[in-house]
């Protein structure tokens, strides 16, 4: 089963959202360590006054990536960053971005949400629902995507509806 999975990815170009979280981190170490890929491209965000190349040079010493740093030490050569913030209007993507993501992507991985249970309805909505139909509407025009696949949540305070 397994090599039937990285079979599917052999030379395959992966985008991957939310790849700073905890799923995201999770996925690309995986894909990266046992599937043939030839790229996965994260979409990352400036954060708190780091820009995304020293947030994923932080991302990179962390524990879950101790096994593929090992086995895979060039690993970090199969990885494109990408500056995108899905609250941005296109995702905060510059055109040369948007261009080489629509020529590219094979396979979407959508792992970008606000998990706050505290969060506000319109804040979360923003990222959670407006965030993935950008993503959405960009892999519409990806010429050469194979999946597209969407690991969810829905969130938020919302009122009770009454019955009708
Ligand atoms: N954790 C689980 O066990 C689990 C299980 C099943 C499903 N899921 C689902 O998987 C998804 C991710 O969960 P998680 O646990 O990985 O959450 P997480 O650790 O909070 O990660 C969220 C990711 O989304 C990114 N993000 C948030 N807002 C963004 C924005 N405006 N623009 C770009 N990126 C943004 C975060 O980037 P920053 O680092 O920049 O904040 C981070 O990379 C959620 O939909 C969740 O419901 C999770």
């Amino acid at each position: 089963m397994e090599s039937c999975i990285s079979e599917t990815f052999r030379n395959g170009i992966v985008l991957v959202t939310g790849s700073t979280g905890f799923l995201g981190k999770i996925l690309i170490e995986k894909i990266l360590r046992s599937c043939p890929v030839k790229k996965i491209a994260i979409l990352v965000r400036s954060k708190k006054g780091f820009n995304v190349n020293q947030r994923v040079a932080d991302m990179y010493k962390q524990a879950v990536f101790d096994r593929i740093r090992s086995e895979k030490p060039g690993f970090i050569d199969f990885i494109k960053i990408i500056d995108s913030n899905l609250e941005d209007s296109f995702m905060g993507l510059t055109t040369a971005d948007r261009d080489w993501i629509v020529e590219n992507v094979n396979f979407v991985f959508h792992c970008a949400a606000t998990i706050k249970f505290n969060e506000t309805l319109e804040s979360a909505s923003k990222i959670n629902i407006q965030g993935t139909e950008k993503l959405l509407s960009l892999a519409t025009q990806m010429k050469n995507l194979k999946v597209t696949y969407l690991i969810l949540l829905c969130i938020g305070d919302l009122p009770v509806i009454p019955p009708i």
